[in-house]
Parts: C-alpha cells; sequence; structure tokens
C-alpha cells in the first residue's frame, strides 16, 4: 500500500487530480470507478478545470459508480447519479451514455446487481477506481461486517451511516436506508485504487483501513490485500497513524526513486 500523506485537503485534491490526469493521458480509453460524497468534490472541480482548459480529456472514458440509494430515480435531487452529473458529468466532455450509475429505482434491485458486476465485467474491469471512507470504515455502501469477497448486491445502511447522509436530506425527506453497492471483491478487482479521506473525523477510519488488521470489521482495511492501493489523507486523517514517520520518509523516496 503506498501512503501518501499531505499537509491538507487542497493538497490531496491536487494529488489526485494529478493522478488521474496521468492515468488519462496515458489511457485516454481508461475504465473509472467513480465515487460520491464530499471527499471527491474538489477532485472532480479539478478535473472540470482541466477538462475546460483542454489538459486532459474524457470523451473516450467509460466510467462505473460505486453505488446508488435504493428507491432513488435518477432525477432525484438525493440520488447519486443526480450528483455524479452536477458535480462532474455536466461539465466535462464525457459520453454520458458511457457512464454508469446503479439503478435505485430498478423493479428488482436483486437483479439490477447482477446486471451491473455484469456490466462492468464485460466493459474489461475497472482501471483507477476511486474511493472515499466512511466515518465506520465502510467504502461505496460496503458497511462493516461485508463479505470480503462480496460482489455488487443490496446493501442495508448502518444507523451511523444514515445519520451521516442525512445533512443532504430535508429533515421531513424520505432518505433511503438501503443501496445497491459494487462489493469489496469488485472493487478489490480494479487495476489501480485510489483512496481520499480528510479531516479529523476519518481518522479512525483511516487507521483501521492501513494498520488495522484486514476485516470485516472495516471494510476498507480490505485494501491492505490490494497490490496497487494509493491512500491520500491529509494531516488531520493521518492523526492516529503510528508508522507516519515511516509512510512520510517511504514517501519521500518514492519521489527521490522516480526523479532519480
Ligand atoms: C457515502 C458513500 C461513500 C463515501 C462516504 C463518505 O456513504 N456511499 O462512497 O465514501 O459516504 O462520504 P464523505 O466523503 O462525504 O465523508
Amino acid at each position: 500500500m503506498r501512503l501518501v500523506i499531505l499537509e491538507n485537503a487542497e493538497a490531496v485534491a491536487d494529488f489526485a487530480c494529478d493522478y488521474f490526469v496521468d492515468q488519462l493521458k496515458a489511457q485516454p480509453n481508461s475504465i473509472l470507478g467513480l465515487a460520491t460524497g464530499s471527499s471527491p468534490v474538489a477532485l472532480y472541480q479539478r478535473l472540470i478545470g482541466a477538462n475546460q482548459r483542454g489538459e486532459v480529456s474524457f470523451k473516450d472514458v467509460t466510467s462505473f459508480n460505486l453505488d446508488e440509494y435504493i428507491g432513488l430515480a435518477g432525477d432525484h435531487a438525493q440520488s447519486y447519479r443526480h450528483f455524479m452529473n452536477e458535480k462532474l458529468f455536466d461539465h466535462i466532455d464525457i459520453d454520458k451514455a458511457r457512464t454508469h450509475v446503479p439503478d435505485g429505482a430498478a423493479a428488482d434491485p436483486n437483479a439490477e446487481c447482477v446486471r451491473y458486476e455484469k456490466e462492468i465485467q464485460a466493459a474489461g474491469g475497472i482501471d483507477l477506481q476511486l474511493l472515499g471512507i466512511g466515518v465506520n470504515g465502510h467504502i461505496g455502501f460496503n458497511e462493516p461486517l461485508s463479505s470480503l469477497a462480496s460482489r455488487t448486491r443490496v446493501k442495508t445502511l448502518t444507523k451511523s451511516t444514515i445519520k451521516a447522509n442525512s445533512r443532504y436530506f430535508d429533515a421531513d425527506e424520505f432518505q433511503p436506508t438501503d443501496a445497491i453497492t459494487t462489493g469489496i471483491g469488485t472493487i478489490l478487482d480494479a487495476k489501480e485504487v485510489l483512496l481520499l479521506a480528510t479531516g479529523a473525523t476519518k481518522a479512525e477510519a483511516v487507521r483501521g483501513c492501513v494498520e488495522g488488521p484486514v476485516s470485516a470489521a472495516c471494510p476498507a482495511s480490505a485494501l491492505q490485500m490490494h497490490q496497487h492501493a494509493v491512500v491520500v489523507v491529509d494531516e488531520e486523517a493521518a492523526s492516529l497513524l503510528s508508522m507516519k514517520e515511516y509512510a512520510q520518509w517511504a514517501e519521500q523516496r518514492h519521489i527521490e526513486l522516480e526523479q532519480a
């Protein structure tokens, strides 16, 4: 695992933007795994800027989002499809027909999960998977107790996740309690994984992800089993790591060796 500790959230977004731009320059028809939540928003803003300045193109990109709420159609303001259109897709040169988000309004959610998983595989698998992390260590909507081998399926959300995400919903608005999410096994199949975490509220989850035992109790810890996982955090999110100094030194050496 490559652990990159940067000063603040701005630096994390800059790093992630460079990482995506490098990926797209090396492979313009990349299959990207994309994420929602507040963590990727600053990255998406930077990618929009880079695209509008002509520094990078998404015209040959295919994307698959991690998850969607069950019960919300794509045109619902709190759906993850709507989020992606608003925060990224509407502002870049991507072909919307090649952007995929599970259908939260599908009549048969289980069948939709099977279809979505097959669609990812038929496209050739994900080249670069972006992740945030929940305060309880979830990735996508793979809550604690998720099988580390899980594929796309229906998952019931924990009370803590429902509470954390309630900030997006009005007090009297329907808030889903279940979601379709790609599995931990699906995520681990991506060629590369880039996880972003910022702020002190994520420090415990980051510790579990990076230094904890590989365990369903912290789904993000499964990334320890991935060959090309890069975890990018700010100082606050890194504050509980005991290996912080080593990680900073190793990252410095990584840069020096790349430049040599
Ligand atoms: C949601 C999403 C996750 C995301 C998490 C953290 O539960 N399903 O993909 O990582 O929230 O969100 P935030 O980045 O807003 O803290």
